[in-house]
């Protein structure tokens, strides 16, 4: 039996977890700063960071008793370290080649977008048939991958400019409603007529495996404040037409990503497509996901938004195949990533 503790830190959730054999979570806490950014309607990385540093330690010493573990007992230290705001990234870095180095047990390095994938195997016993397609949909990602194995994950598409939970939060703001707006959109969606407002889906070109969702944006803000945007606001709406406005919004995503999920399962000739990521968790998704012909593996609602047990999970096959990271890891942010 092998035992990882995880940290997770890249945005704006203070995460800690432990996990068993990659799979069984022992304890997953998560200390979440929703409050801290919501009157900013996004994440503002100074406060990030600072909230960071005061949960870091509280948060894995709850992880650690929440699993009945001590550090000693662990046999490696899992930390995402890629992508993500830098300020965040370096609090969970540090601690964990901290932790790492003090109590002598391997580091291992894992890439958050990875694990957002891999969170589908948590308190899971499904056997992943690959090759398959993986789709992680979230605050900051919008991107297909080839998938092989969890150690074999290739990039085949991704968003050219809004990432769709970014979509999701902007129309919330737009309709006056809370953050973050994704799961606000998603129930409230359930009320309103999907087919009230024929928003466009962007697909780009026949074959492109690539997102586009600022059109839909514009096309939202432009139909609830009129055409020139200046010339009503959500408060002139009725509680049904920012139903229907959720409803139509929410349709055009499901169709977007469901015609990119085809494109893709034909491209990597795939078994099974794989969903992670904040966005996973929409319920009016997890229905559309049907009208496609493999298997479609999705985590549990838990493990769909950051948390840290899918950074333990990762590390795990990492530690097994002998893949551990040196105190050297740097925390990397997206456009570092993007440039490399
Ligand atoms: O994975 P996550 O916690 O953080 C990032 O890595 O970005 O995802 C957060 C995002 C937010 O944009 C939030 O609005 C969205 O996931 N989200 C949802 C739902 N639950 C969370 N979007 C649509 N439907 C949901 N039910
Ligand atoms: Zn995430």
């Amino acid at each position: 039996m092998a035992l990882v503790l995880g940290i997770e830190s890249t945005c704006d959730e203070t995460a800690a977890a432990v996990v068993e054999n990659g799979r069984h979570v022992r304890s997953s806490v998560i200390a979440s700063q929703v409050e801290l950014h919501a009157r900013y309607r996004g994440v503002v990385p100074e406060i990030a960071s600072r909230a960071h540093i005061e949960s870091i330690l509280p948060v894995i010493q709850d992880a650690l008793r929440q699993g009945q573990v001590t550090l000693e007992d662990v046999d490696a230290i899992a930390v995402t370290h890629r992508p993500g705001l830098i300020g965040s990234l370096l609090i969970g870095v540090t601690a964990a080649k901290t932790l790492a180095f003090a109590a002598g047990k391997p580091l291992i390095g894992v890439d958050h977008v990875q694990a957002h994938l891999y969170s589908v195997m948590l308190d899971s016993d499904i056997d992943v048939k690959f090759p398959a397609v993986g789709l992680a949909i979230s605050g900051g990602h919008t991107a297909l991958y080839s998938i092989r194995g969890f150690s074999d994950i290739q990039l085949i598409g991704a968003t050219i400019d809004d990432a769709i939970g970014e979509a999701y939060d902007k129309v919330a703001f737009i309709l006056g409603l809370g953050y973050p707006g994704g799961p606000i959109i998603d129930r409230l969606a359930k009320e309103g007529n999907p087919e009230a407002i024929r928003f466009p889906r962007t697909t780009l070109s026949r074959t492109s495996l690539d997102f586009s969702f600022s059109g839909l944006k514009t096309s939202v803000l432009y139909n609830v404040r009129g055409h020139k945007g200046i010339e009503r606001t959500s408060a002139d709406l009725s509680q049904q037409q920012i139903a229907d406005v959720a409803a139509s919004f929410q349709a055009a995503c499901i169709d977007v990503v469901i015609t990119k999920l085809k494109r893709a399962i034909r491209h990597v000739n795939a078994k099974s497509v794989i969903i992670g990521g904040g966005v996973s968790a929409n319920q009016g998704l997890r229905a559309a996901l049907a009208k496609l012909h493999v298997p479609v593996y999705l985590p549990r609602l838990s493990y769909c938004t950051d948390n840290a047990a899918m950074a333990a999970g990762l590390g795990y096959l990492h530690y097994q195949a002998g893949r551990s990271s040196t105190l050297d890891l740097d925390a990397i942010t997206h456009s570092q990533l993007a440039r490399a």
